[in-house]
């Protein structure tokens, strides 16, 4: 059995949704890959707070981010606390220390990410960020993995969670704007600072995102055309059912001649577009290319559990190559005893 320690950064919503899908997990991923994972130190703002966390085993928690990312027995380094200057300083100094990093963290994917990439690419480790777009769904590996060879000409989606939620609660239960907000905030899904949620500022990272996968490169967010949901009224969706359409919060890129036309903001939907049958926090991403057409892909865009599925793959991936290097360096080992045994023959 191979032991892999990890270090966290954050232990939220998403945060404790990893430590239960390791819990959870353990045996399996001993029987499968031969691996045990070691939470050793999660770093939080509030060290002594309560956590209410179903955990048979014991937690380190640590007021000190560099406890974590100094700690030289750590391996992986999952960083799920938001903020963008924290995390940057933190994962570069991360993976400057020869750790593999998985991040939630869009705000900082979305700004940082080509820098961050070519960082963790000069160090030799992973960077990895499923969980940073749409939650569970696991579109950036459909964009990096089954779609790379494909010409991708189009995007549409719902990337925002709590926007959905929101506009969904206010069409089918009449809730009002403020209670359906509060509602999707106690739910966990929405940002620490729900503005960047319903001003389409999370949808807009996400788009910019999706972008550097699918063309190649990022959205100039100061001149995206971006719209939030905070004008959207009751009046609004009303008449819009009364005309056979959905108000979504929508995502849009299109590249035509070269030039990539994008949009943020709530849209009218006809009722038979896939997308007004996306509701509450469900996600949805539409993708045009050359070979494959229109395909789509579907799930829970947020919440505590879907968001750490993603962390889970990402952490996977990471040790699958760890696995493979350790194969490789004692293969290498083998053949040089080989050879020096050869040669003393
Ligand atoms: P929460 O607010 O629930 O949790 C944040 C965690 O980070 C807390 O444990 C907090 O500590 C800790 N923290 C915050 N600031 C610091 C700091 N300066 N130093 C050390 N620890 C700190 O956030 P979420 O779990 O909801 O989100 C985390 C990240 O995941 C964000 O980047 C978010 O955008 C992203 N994300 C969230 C999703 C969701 O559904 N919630 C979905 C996809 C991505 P303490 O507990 O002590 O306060
Ligand atoms: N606040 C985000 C949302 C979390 O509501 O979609 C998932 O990225």
């Amino acid at each position: 059995m191979t032991t892999i320690s990890v270090g966290m950064l954050g232990c939220g919503t998403v945060g404790s949704g990893v430590l239960t899908l390791l819990n959870r997990g353990d045996n399996q991923i001993s029987e499968s890959l031969g691996v045990h994972f070691n939470i050793k130190k999660i770093a939080v703002k509030h060290p002594d707070k309560k956590r209410g966390l179903n955990i048979t085993k014991d937690l380190s928690f640590t007021g000190e981010i560099e406890n974590v990312i100094n700690d030289p027995s750590i391996q992986i380094v999952i960083e799920v606390m938001g903020t963008l200057d924290q995390a940057y300083k933190a994962i570069q100094q991360a993976i400057t220390n020869g750790k593999s990093v998985i991040t939630a963290n869009k705000e900082l994917i979305a700004l940082k990410g080509p820098q961050l990439t070519k960082l963790a690419h000069d160090y030799h480790v992973d960077l990895y960020y499923e969980a940073s777009v749409a939650g569970g769904i696991p579109i950036l590996r459909v964009l990096n993995e089954s779609l790379i060879t494909d010409q991708i000409t189009g995007l549409t989606g719902i990337v925002n969670g709590t926007s959905n939620f929101v506009l969904s609660a206010m069409k089918t239960d009449h809730s009002s704007y403020e209670e359906s907000l509060k509602q999707a905030q106690s739910l966990g899904y929405a940002e620490a600072n729900p503005i960047k949620d319903i001003e389409g500022i999370d949808a807009a990272y996400k788009l910019s995102i999706l972008s550097q996968l699918a063309f190649g490169h990022s959205i100039n967010l100061k001149q995206l055309k971006r719209k939030g949901i905070e004008g959207v009224t009751s009046n609004d969706i009303n008449g819009a059912e009364v005309l056979g359409l959905t108000i979504k919060p929508a995502v849009i890129a299109r590249q035509k001649d070269h030039e990539l036309f994008t949009l943020v903001g709530p849209v009218a939907v006809y009722k038979q577009n896939p997308l007004a049958n996306v509701n509450g926090v469900e996600n949805s991403v539409l993708v045009t290319s050359t070979a494959l057409g229109t395909t789509s892909y579907s799930g829970p865009g947020a919440g505590s559990e879907p968001t750490a599925n993603s962390v889970m793959s990402d952490l996977l991936a990471v040790t699958k190559h760890i696995l493979l290097e350790q194969i490789g360096t004692s293969f290498n080992k083998t053949t040089d005893d080989i050879g020096e045994s050869s040669l003393m023959n």
